[in-house]
Protein backbone atom coordinates (compact mmCIF):
# COMPACT_ATOMS: atom_id res chain seq x y z
CA UNK A 1 0.00 0.00 0.00
CA UNK A 2 1.31 3.41 -1.21
CA UNK A 3 1.56 5.38 2.29
CA UNK A 4 -0.28 8.55 2.61
CA UNK A 5 1.46 11.67 2.73
CA UNK A 6 0.60 12.25 6.57
CA UNK A 7 2.57 9.17 6.92
CA UNK A 8 5.75 10.17 5.57
CA UNK A 9 8.56 10.08 7.97
CA UNK A 10 9.87 12.75 5.79
CA UNK A 11 7.11 14.87 7.08
CA UNK A 12 8.72 15.44 10.95
CA UNK A 13 12.61 16.11 9.14
CA UNK A 14 13.53 19.60 9.23
CA UNK A 15 13.72 20.57 5.69
CA UNK A 16 15.64 24.04 3.84
CA UNK A 17 13.07 25.85 2.37
CA UNK A 18 14.89 29.70 1.79
CA UNK A 19 18.12 31.39 2.08
CA UNK A 20 17.27 33.83 5.17
CA UNK A 21 18.53 36.22 2.55
CA UNK A 22 15.81 36.03 0.27
CA UNK A 23 13.06 37.10 2.70
CA UNK A 24 11.87 40.33 2.45
CA UNK A 25 8.76 42.09 3.17
CA UNK A 26 6.77 40.08 0.41
CA UNK A 27 5.68 36.53 1.37
CA UNK A 28 7.17 33.71 -0.67
CA UNK A 29 5.17 31.32 -1.89
CA UNK A 30 7.14 27.52 -1.65
CA UNK A 31 6.27 24.02 -1.93
CA UNK A 32 7.77 21.25 0.12
CA UNK A 33 7.12 17.66 0.28
CA UNK A 34 4.55 18.87 -2.71
CA UNK A 35 2.64 20.85 0.08
CA UNK A 36 2.53 24.54 -0.74
CA UNK A 37 3.42 26.98 1.56
CA UNK A 38 3.87 30.61 2.10
CA UNK A 39 7.08 31.93 4.42
CA UNK A 40 6.59 35.08 5.62
CA UNK A 41 8.21 37.96 8.34
CA UNK A 42 6.68 38.86 11.54
CA UNK A 43 7.00 41.74 13.44
CA UNK A 44 10.25 40.83 15.37
CA UNK A 45 11.69 39.68 12.22
CA UNK A 46 10.90 35.81 12.63
CA UNK A 47 10.21 33.45 9.37
CA UNK A 48 6.21 32.39 9.84
CA UNK A 49 5.41 29.14 7.52
CA UNK A 50 1.83 28.44 7.02
CA UNK A 51 0.23 26.81 4.21
CA UNK A 52 -0.79 28.22 1.60
CA UNK A 53 -4.20 28.27 1.58
CA UNK A 54 -6.65 30.93 3.18
CA UNK A 55 -9.14 28.92 5.32
CA UNK A 56 -12.27 31.56 4.29
CA UNK A 57 -11.68 30.68 0.27
CA UNK A 58 -9.06 28.58 -0.66
CA UNK A 59 -7.08 31.25 -2.18
CA UNK A 60 -2.94 31.10 -1.96
CA UNK A 61 -1.89 33.53 0.92
CA UNK A 62 1.09 34.14 -1.10
CA UNK A 63 -1.19 36.29 -3.04
CA UNK A 64 -1.43 38.66 -0.17
CA UNK A 65 0.85 40.97 1.62
CA UNK A 66 2.36 41.28 5.23
CA UNK A 67 0.50 44.43 6.89
CA UNK A 68 1.60 45.73 10.34
CA UNK A 69 3.04 42.32 11.36
CA UNK A 70 0.02 40.35 9.81
CA UNK A 71 -0.41 38.55 6.89
CA UNK A 72 -3.11 39.53 4.70
CA UNK A 73 -4.94 37.52 2.00
CA UNK A 74 -5.17 38.83 -1.41
CA UNK A 75 -9.15 38.15 -1.62
CA UNK A 76 -10.85 39.39 1.34
CA UNK A 77 -8.12 41.10 3.12
CA UNK A 78 -8.64 38.39 6.17
CA UNK A 79 -5.78 38.94 8.55
CA UNK A 80 -3.47 36.69 10.30
CA UNK A 81 -1.18 36.91 13.25
CA UNK A 82 2.01 35.14 13.97
CA UNK A 83 0.58 32.40 15.41
CA UNK A 84 -2.05 31.48 12.11
CA UNK A 85 -4.65 32.76 14.16
CA UNK A 86 -6.90 35.24 12.26
CA UNK A 87 -7.13 38.33 13.92
CA UNK A 88 -9.08 40.69 11.66
CA UNK A 89 -11.86 39.84 9.20
CA UNK A 90 -12.44 43.50 7.57
CA UNK A 91 -16.25 42.65 6.15
CA UNK A 92 -17.06 41.82 10.25
CA UNK A 93 -14.78 44.00 11.65
CA UNK A 94 -16.51 43.57 15.46
CA UNK A 95 -16.30 39.35 15.12
CA UNK A 96 -13.69 37.90 16.97
CA UNK A 97 -12.79 35.04 14.86
CA UNK A 98 -12.11 31.34 16.52
CA UNK A 99 -9.87 28.77 16.37
CA UNK A 100 -11.69 27.43 13.29
CA UNK A 101 -10.63 30.28 10.94
CA UNK A 102 -6.86 30.24 11.76
CA UNK A 103 -4.23 29.49 8.72
CA UNK A 104 -2.33 26.45 9.45
CA UNK A 105 0.90 27.01 11.12
CA UNK A 106 4.32 25.03 10.76
CA UNK A 107 7.16 25.25 13.24
CA UNK A 108 10.05 27.19 11.23
CA UNK A 109 13.52 28.05 12.46
CA UNK A 110 17.07 29.48 11.18
CA UNK A 111 20.13 27.76 10.56
CA UNK A 112 23.45 27.91 8.26
CA UNK A 113 22.05 31.37 6.36
CA UNK A 114 18.68 29.61 5.80
CA UNK A 115 14.61 29.23 7.03
CA UNK A 116 13.89 25.44 8.31
CA UNK A 117 10.23 24.00 8.19
CA UNK A 118 8.70 20.70 9.51
CA UNK A 119 5.79 20.13 9.20
CA UNK A 120 4.96 17.20 11.69
CA UNK A 121 6.31 16.99 15.13
CA UNK A 122 9.67 14.33 15.57
CA UNK A 123 12.34 13.69 17.49
CA UNK A 124 14.97 16.16 16.18
CA UNK A 125 15.22 19.27 18.00
CA UNK A 126 16.43 21.22 14.98
CA UNK A 127 18.01 21.43 11.66
CA UNK A 128 21.66 19.12 11.48
CA UNK A 129 23.93 20.55 13.72
CA UNK A 130 27.67 21.88 12.77
CA UNK A 131 30.26 22.07 14.72
CA UNK A 132 34.35 23.51 14.46
CA UNK A 133 34.30 25.06 11.41
CA UNK A 134 35.66 27.50 9.76
CA UNK A 135 34.12 31.02 11.09
CA UNK A 136 33.17 32.76 7.66
CA UNK A 137 30.71 31.46 5.73
CA UNK A 138 28.83 32.27 2.41
CA UNK A 139 24.99 30.51 1.17
CA UNK A 140 25.49 29.33 -2.31
CA UNK A 141 21.69 28.72 -4.22
CA UNK A 142 19.00 28.42 -4.80
CA UNK A 143 19.32 25.82 -7.50
CA UNK A 144 16.15 24.33 -8.43
CA UNK A 145 16.81 20.69 -10.26
CA UNK A 146 14.84 18.31 -11.88
CA UNK A 147 15.78 15.34 -10.14
CA UNK A 148 14.94 13.64 -6.36
CA UNK A 149 16.74 14.98 -3.42
CA UNK A 150 18.48 11.62 -3.07
CA UNK A 151 20.01 11.61 -6.24
CA UNK A 152 21.58 15.12 -5.34
CA UNK A 153 23.08 14.03 -2.52
CA UNK A 154 24.70 10.68 -3.06
CA UNK A 155 25.83 12.86 -6.30
CA UNK A 156 27.91 15.00 -3.59
CA UNK A 157 29.16 11.88 -1.93
CA UNK A 158 30.32 10.21 -5.06
CA UNK A 159 33.90 11.26 -6.24
CA UNK A 160 34.54 9.04 -8.95
CA UNK A 161 32.80 11.24 -10.97
CA UNK A 162 35.41 14.16 -10.61
CA UNK A 163 37.96 13.26 -13.43
CA UNK A 164 35.11 13.65 -15.71
CA UNK A 165 31.98 15.58 -14.73
CA UNK A 166 34.90 18.20 -13.09
CA UNK A 167 37.96 17.84 -15.15
CA UNK A 168 40.58 20.37 -14.16
CA UNK A 169 38.72 21.22 -10.97
CA UNK A 170 38.18 18.45 -8.67
CA UNK A 171 39.93 15.67 -10.62
CA UNK A 172 41.43 14.93 -13.66
CA UNK A 173 42.07 12.02 -16.08
CA UNK A 174 45.00 10.89 -14.91
CA UNK A 175 43.65 10.43 -11.55
CA UNK A 176 40.83 8.80 -11.78
CA UNK A 177 41.42 5.54 -9.27
CA UNK A 178 39.41 5.82 -6.43
CA UNK A 179 41.42 5.49 -3.10
CA UNK A 180 40.16 2.15 -0.53
CA UNK A 181 38.44 4.12 2.03
CA UNK A 182 36.05 3.19 5.16
CA UNK A 183 32.56 4.32 5.69
CA UNK A 184 31.81 4.51 9.53
CA UNK A 185 28.61 5.24 11.51
CA UNK A 186 27.59 8.57 12.34
CA UNK A 187 24.85 9.73 14.55
CA UNK A 188 21.90 8.12 14.36
CA UNK A 189 23.64 5.87 11.41
CA UNK A 190 23.99 8.00 8.96
CA UNK A 191 27.10 7.39 6.87
CA UNK A 192 30.44 9.20 7.43
CA UNK A 193 33.91 8.86 5.70
CA UNK A 194 36.65 9.91 8.01
CA UNK A 195 39.49 9.85 6.01
CA UNK A 196 39.65 10.70 2.09
CA UNK A 197 42.17 11.59 0.24
CA UNK A 198 42.18 12.49 -3.33
CA UNK A 199 44.21 14.68 -5.71
CA UNK A 200 42.86 18.13 -7.06
CA UNK A 201 43.53 20.06 -9.83
CA UNK A 202 41.58 23.05 -8.80
CA UNK A 203 40.69 22.03 -4.92
CA UNK A 204 38.68 25.95 -4.13
CA UNK A 205 38.62 29.27 -5.01
CA UNK A 206 41.69 30.77 -4.66
CA UNK A 207 43.60 27.34 -5.71
CA UNK A 208 46.61 28.48 -8.55
CA UNK A 209 47.98 24.45 -8.63
CA UNK A 210 46.71 20.77 -7.67
CA UNK A 211 46.90 19.52 -4.32
CA UNK A 212 46.41 16.20 -2.39
CA UNK A 213 43.15 17.24 -0.53
CA UNK A 214 41.90 15.19 2.63
CA UNK A 215 38.17 15.00 2.52
CA UNK A 216 35.14 14.00 5.78
CA UNK A 217 32.04 13.71 4.50
CA UNK A 218 29.21 13.43 6.37
CA UNK A 219 25.32 12.47 5.68
CA UNK A 220 24.19 14.73 7.93
CA UNK A 221 20.36 13.64 7.25
CA UNK A 222 18.41 12.05 4.49
CA UNK A 223 18.91 15.04 2.44
CA UNK A 224 21.99 16.74 3.93
CA UNK A 225 25.74 16.10 3.47
CA UNK A 226 28.53 17.81 4.66
CA UNK A 227 32.32 17.81 3.16
CA UNK A 228 35.02 18.98 4.81
CA UNK A 229 38.34 19.83 3.28
CA UNK A 230 42.22 19.53 4.53
CA UNK A 231 44.46 20.89 1.64
CA UNK A 232 48.06 19.63 2.52
CA UNK A 233 50.29 21.89 3.03
CA UNK A 234 47.74 24.37 5.04
CA UNK A 235 47.67 24.74 8.43
CA UNK A 236 44.63 22.23 8.22
CA UNK A 237 46.11 19.95 5.92
CA UNK A 238 48.83 18.73 8.79
CA UNK A 239 48.17 14.70 9.55
CA UNK A 240 47.33 14.55 13.21
CA UNK A 241 50.38 13.22 14.84
CA UNK A 242 52.81 15.15 13.55
CA UNK A 243 54.85 18.27 14.51
CA UNK A 244 53.10 21.31 13.11
CA UNK A 245 54.88 24.43 14.42
CA UNK A 246 53.07 27.32 14.66
CA UNK A 247 49.55 28.11 16.15
CA UNK A 248 48.49 24.78 17.38
CA UNK A 249 45.06 25.68 17.65
CA UNK A 250 44.85 25.30 14.16
CA UNK A 251 46.55 22.24 12.89
CA UNK A 252 43.56 20.11 13.16
CA UNK A 253 41.23 22.81 12.02
CA UNK A 254 39.28 22.17 8.53
CA UNK A 255 40.13 24.91 5.69
CA UNK A 256 37.22 24.60 4.10
CA UNK A 257 33.95 23.27 4.05
CA UNK A 258 30.63 22.65 1.60
CA UNK A 259 27.27 21.89 3.35
CA UNK A 260 24.70 20.66 1.07
CA UNK A 261 20.93 21.43 1.65
CA UNK A 262 18.33 19.87 -0.60
CA UNK A 263 15.17 20.90 -0.07
CA UNK A 264 12.65 18.47 -1.55
CA UNK A 265 9.94 20.25 -3.35
CA UNK A 266 8.85 17.31 -5.02
CA UNK A 267 9.27 13.56 -5.47
CA UNK A 268 11.28 14.84 -8.53
CA UNK A 269 11.88 18.11 -8.24
CA UNK A 270 14.55 19.22 -5.76
CA UNK A 271 15.87 22.64 -4.80
CA UNK A 272 19.18 22.89 -3.40
CA UNK A 273 21.43 25.27 -1.20
CA UNK A 274 25.43 24.89 -0.07
CA UNK A 275 26.74 26.75 3.18
CA UNK A 276 29.92 27.55 2.47
CA UNK A 277 32.65 28.13 5.66
CA UNK A 278 36.05 29.10 4.51
CA UNK A 279 39.25 30.06 6.39
CA UNK A 280 39.71 31.88 3.15
CA UNK A 281 39.44 35.60 4.19
CA UNK A 282 40.65 37.56 0.97
CA UNK A 283 38.28 36.18 -1.79
CA UNK A 284 35.19 38.18 -2.13
CA UNK A 285 31.41 36.34 -1.03
CA UNK A 286 31.07 36.70 -5.07
CA UNK A 287 34.38 34.32 -5.93
CA UNK A 288 33.23 31.99 -3.28
CA UNK A 289 30.50 31.35 -4.68
CA UNK A 290 31.54 31.75 -8.22
CA UNK A 291 33.55 28.71 -7.59
CA UNK A 292 30.66 26.46 -6.27
CA UNK A 293 28.47 27.80 -8.91
CA UNK A 294 30.66 26.33 -11.82
CA UNK A 295 31.19 23.29 -10.31
CA UNK A 296 27.51 22.67 -9.24
CA UNK A 297 26.65 23.86 -12.90
CA UNK A 298 28.82 20.77 -13.82
CA UNK A 299 26.72 18.43 -11.93
CA UNK A 300 23.11 19.41 -13.02
CA UNK A 301 23.04 18.20 -16.16
CA UNK A 302 24.10 15.15 -15.58
CA UNK A 303 21.73 15.20 -12.26
CA UNK A 304 18.56 15.89 -14.61
CA UNK A 305 19.87 13.24 -16.94
CA UNK A 306 19.59 10.26 -14.63
CA UNK A 307 17.01 7.74 -15.11
CA UNK A 308 15.04 7.10 -13.01
CA UNK A 309 14.97 10.44 -11.31
CA UNK A 310 14.07 8.79 -7.78
CA UNK A 311 16.94 6.91 -6.46
CA UNK A 312 16.98 2.95 -6.68
CA UNK A 313 16.77 1.34 -3.16
CA UNK A 314 15.62 -1.80 -4.86
CA UNK A 315 18.15 -2.73 -7.23
CA UNK A 316 18.41 -2.23 -10.39
CA UNK A 317 21.93 -0.16 -10.45
CA UNK A 318 25.41 -2.01 -10.83
CA UNK A 319 27.89 -0.81 -8.22
CA UNK A 320 31.67 -1.05 -8.22
CA UNK A 321 34.49 -0.58 -5.16
CA UNK A 322 34.59 2.93 -5.32
CA UNK A 323 30.27 3.07 -4.85
CA UNK A 324 30.76 2.18 -0.66
CA UNK A 325 29.88 5.46 0.31
CA UNK A 326 26.82 5.63 -2.16
CA UNK A 327 25.50 1.73 -1.15
CA UNK A 328 25.98 3.01 2.97
CA UNK A 329 23.73 6.22 1.87
CA UNK A 330 20.91 4.14 0.29
CA UNK A 331 20.89 1.25 3.40
CA UNK A 332 20.45 4.28 5.60
CA UNK A 333 17.62 5.95 3.59
CA UNK A 334 16.07 2.34 3.60
CA UNK A 335 16.72 2.30 7.70
CA UNK A 336 15.35 5.78 8.19
CA UNK A 337 11.79 4.44 5.71
CA UNK A 338 12.72 7.29 3.56
CA UNK A 339 10.16 7.04 0.74
CA UNK A 340 9.96 10.13 -0.97
CA UNK A 341 12.09 10.73 -3.88
CA UNK A 342 13.16 7.05 -3.83
CA UNK A 343 11.92 4.09 -5.75
S1 LIG B 1 -10.13 33.81 0.59
FE1 LIG B 1 -8.78 34.70 1.96
S2 LIG B 1 -9.89 36.26 2.88
FE2 LIG B 1 -11.32 35.26 1.62
FE1 LIG C 1 30.14 16.66 -8.82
Amino acid sequence: MIPSIDALPERSLWHPVAAQAELGADPLALTLLDQPLVLWQDASGNARAFADRCPHRGTPLSMGRVHNGRLECAYHGWQFGADGRCVHIPAVPAFAPSSTHAACAYEVRGAHGLWWVRLASGADEGPPALAELPPRWVVCGPYDVATSAPRVVENFLDTSHFGFVHEGWLGDRAHTAVPSYEVAAGPGGAPCVPHYRAWQPQANAQAREGAWVDYRYEVLSPYGALLTKHVAGDAGGVPSGTEAGGESGDVTAAQEAYALWVCPVGAEASRVWFTLFTRDGSSSDASLRAFQHTIFTQDQPVLESQRPRRLPLSGGEAHSAADRLSAAYRRYLVAQRITFGVC
